[in-house]
Parts: C-alpha cells; structure tokens; sequence
C-alpha cells in the first residue's frame, strides 16, 4: 500500500478462499483490524481498514464463494449504504464491473419526495472498461421508474403520470399523442375509458414514437393503474394497501424506453400507456357487463378488479394495427404471478421460441431475471363466456397469471413477436441495490435484448 493515500479508497472484492492471500497485502494496522472483527469474505461483509494513522485504508467486502461477484454483481449495491461519505474505487477486476457500478449507484436510491432522508454519500469512481453513457441511462431509467411507482395515487394521478411520458418523451425528440377522457370513446378505445371513467382523474392513453420509422418497429406497451381499488369488486383492505404500484407496467415501458431512447437504439420506437384509475362510483363499469372492444371482440366483465388486461387489449390492439416487428408488454397484471414465481422473479409469456431465448439471456446477463410461463391454449376455456367472445376473470381461479396471458394474446393477432411480462413492481423487503418499494422490473433487460437484436444508431 502507498504510504500517501489515494483519492478513491480502494474496495478490494475478497473472496472467502482468497482472504489469506489478499490479509498478507494490507497493512500490519490494517490487517489485525480485520482479524479482530473477524474478517474471513464472508458474504456481504463491508469493512473499512485503517492504516498506521487511522484512516481508511481500504474496504475490504467479502464476497463468499462468488468470486469477482460473477454470480451476484448486484451484492455490490450493499456498499453505498455502508461506507463513510467519499470516493471508492474497485481494486482489480469483477466479472461484471458494468454491473457492480450499477449496483452501487441503485443501492444509493432513497424514495426521499416526501420525507428528508440520508441519502448515502459514498461515490463510486467508473470501473475501467464501463460506459459512463449507459451507466447513467441505466441508473437514471430506474431511478424514474421507480419514483413513479413509489409516488402514492393522490401524487401521481393519470395527468401526473402522462406529464412524466411527456417528460421522457420531450428529452429526446420523441412525438406524443394523447387522447384523454371521452375522447377515448371517439378515438376507439371503450375498454379504457370503461375502466376509467368512475374516476375523478380522467383516463388517458399517451402514445408516443421515436427513431426512424424506416427501422425495426418496436412497441412497448404499459399497465398503467394509478390505483386499483378493484372496482364494484372492491379489493379487501390489505389485498388494496399497495395498489399505487399498479401503474408499474407503465412505469417499466417508460424506464426500458428512456434507456433505448438514450442509448440510441436502431429502431422506431413506440409507446402506448394507457392511464386510468379503477375507482368506484355510479357510473363505474359493472360485473356482468358486456363491452365492446377496440378489435372488435366482445368482453364479459367477470370481474371488475380483472381490469389491467381491459386496457392493455385496446392499446394492444392499437399495436397490433401496424404489425410491429417487436410488441412487448409490461402489467402487474395478477397476484396470481406472484403466488407462482415470488415478487422477484417476473413470468414472461411469448410463443415465439427466438424471442423466449433472447429475453432469458438478457434477463441473466442484465441481473433482471425473469421465467417463462406457458400460453397454456388448453387453458383458453377458462376465460370463455356464454355471452361475449370472452371474460375477463378465468373460471375456478387457476392458472391465474396463464388465463390472463391468454386473454391479453387474443387482441393480438397481426404481430409475430410478442411478449407479455407479469411484473410485481415491487420489492418487498430490501436486497442489495433494490431498496425496499417500486421497482421496473424487466426495463433493463428488455434494453439489453432490444439493444443486442437490433443494434445503435
Ligand atoms: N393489480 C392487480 C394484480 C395484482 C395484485 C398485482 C396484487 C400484484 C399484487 C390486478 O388488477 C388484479 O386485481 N388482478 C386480479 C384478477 C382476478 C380478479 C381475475 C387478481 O390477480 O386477483
Ligand atoms: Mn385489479
Ligand atoms: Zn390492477
């Protein structure tokens, strides 16, 4: 170790089995500090060491059996939250240094809009070898993404939420369209405003594009609930407390787009939200009625709380209308998914088998992981009804995150490539770099496949 210390204190990666080798490198201070605490690379263990004179001579975090943190980069975003206010820089080379950097920067997040809080003041300098522009798009795609979702419904009504699409759509040149209220049901979108038209907050269905429209056309399309009170089927009180986060569909199509947009994908992008707030009143939508949809097909209402897949099927079909080459969306669409796979690890419906494969790999090499689930066909009886072409709520409960797939699949007919994800949005109990609240989960991932298929400008 220099005897001057160095502006970035070094964090040195310590592996249990290297720990021995590395203690012989540190300073004798340094050294007997670590053995006194006890120091061994255990796991996520942080532990700033003093030199001769008392300051921190480095960090030495442990990182079990993961060596380089190849398997778990986001571990590094325990270390923000942990260090003295300051300039670190890591010591060697992590499997993935692009993201143990952004690990570090998303475990600094505080949801702070409305309470002061200490926000973590230790900075990371840029590993060698990343990109500062995608870091930065990155962290700053998630950090909206997850402001929007951790903002409560009386802060981020549907106007709040398409001011934020504007925002990010303004930034880089896109073009917006919105159609708000009862011009919905001019424009053709009776499923959205059924939805929404109980509320006090209007409905609206923000589409913007960007990029060339020469190139691959790409769609993104979000759930965007602001709150989900159920409807007539009113949500019991535990089952509504979290219901702000029912706009994280939108939130996570809004996130992947800002990182496509910034980091200049070779594509045309499009984006549909479609807004609305599922309230009660007298003249919200009913169970048993029967509505029409933008495609044409006629829907039952089974249940009035089944409303997520109501709006995405008129902004699916809209997609649909141009044949892109890519459509995606993004819904916290069932508690069923969650019951399936945990608040962690989103299921993803496609049938086609190259798009299945790409999203798997991006979702591991982006740390965003998600499953594939199956389009089940046989299970498409669930959600028949006598009356209409379809219900919205699948019969006996089962298959829950499947039925609703296959209900949002059948307003999307045109298109060859098309995935669903069913997001949670959520993180419920805090892990490293993702603090406990809103999260776009599948944002990251769908830039990297999109990026990875179709290229930079
Ligand atoms: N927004 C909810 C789904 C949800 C609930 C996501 C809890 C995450 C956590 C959605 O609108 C909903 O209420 N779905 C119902 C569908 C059912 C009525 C067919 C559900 O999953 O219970
Ligand atoms: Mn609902
Ligand atoms: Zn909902």
């Amino acid at each position: 170790m220099p005897a001057k210390a160095p502006k970035a204190t070094p964090i040195l990666l310590v592996a249990e089995e290297a720990w021995k080798a590395l203690a012989s490198g540190l300073s004798a201070p340094a050294r007997r500090f670590a053995e006194v605490h006890g120091f061994e690379g255990k796991s996520g263990k942080v532990l700033p060491v003093p030199d001769g004179e008392g300051r921190i001579e480095a960090v030495l975090f442990g990182t079990g059996k993961d060596a380089g943190l190849a398997e778990n980069p986001f571990l590094a975003g325990k270390l923000p939250a942990e260090l003295p206010a300051g300039r670190y820089r890591i010591e060697g080379t992590p499997a993935r240094p692009d993201l143990v950097a952004l690990a570090f920067r998303l475990g600094s997040y505080r949801f702070d809009r409305f309470k002061e809080m200490e926000r973590p003041a230790a900075t990371l300098d840029l590993p060698k070898g990343v990109d500062a522009a995608a870091l930065d798009a990155l962290s700053e795609a998630v950090t909206l993404g997850r402001d929007l979702i951790n903002r409560p419904a009386n802060d981020l009504g549907t106007e709040e939420l398409a001011e934020a699409a504007r925002a990010v759509a303004a930034r880089h040149g896109a073009k917006v369209k919105e159609t708000a209220g009862d011009a919905l049901l001019k424009k053709g979108f009776p499923l959205i405003h059924a939805v929404g038209r109980a509320a006090a907050n209007p409905p609206r269905l923000i589409d913007f594009s960007w990029g060339d429209p020469a190139d691959p056309k790409v769609t993104l399309v979000g759930k965007g609930v602001i709150f989900d009170t159920g409807g007539l089927n009113l949500k019991p009180d535990n089952s509504m407390l979290l219901m702000k986060k029912d706009m994280g569909g939108a939130a996570t199509a809004l996130a992947a787009a800002s990182i496509l947009m910034a980091l200049k994908a070779k594509i045309r992008l499009r984006v549909l939200l479609p807004m609305v707030e599922n309230a009660v009143a007298g003249n919200a939508f009913r169970p048993g009625d029967i509505l029409k949809s933008r495609k044409g097909l006629t829907v039952e209402i089974g249940n009035t709380d089944a409303e997520g897949r109501l709006i995405l099927a008129d902004a699916l079909a809209l997609a649909d209308e141009e044949k892109p080459d890519l459509l995606i969306d993004y819904a916290t669409l069932t508690g069923a998914a969650r019951v399936a796979l945990g608040p962690d690890l989103p299921p993803f419906y496609t049938d086609d088998e190259v798009l299945a494969e790409a999203i798997a790999n991006a979702g591991t090499r982006t740390s965003d992981p998600v499953w594939r689930m199956p389009l089940w066909k046989p299970y498409g009886a669930m959600i028949d009804s006598k009356s209409a072409d379809i219900n919205n709520a699948g019969a006996g409960g089962f298959a829950g995150s499947v039925t609703a797939a296959l209900f949002l699949k059948r307003f999307v007919t045109e298109t060859k490539s098309y995935a669903h994800f069913d997001i949670y949005g959520w993180v419920p109990s805090a892990k490293p770099g993702r603090p406990e609240g809103g999260e776009p989960q599948a944002a990251r991932l769908t830039a990297e496949m999109v990026l990875s298929r179709y290229g930079h400008r």
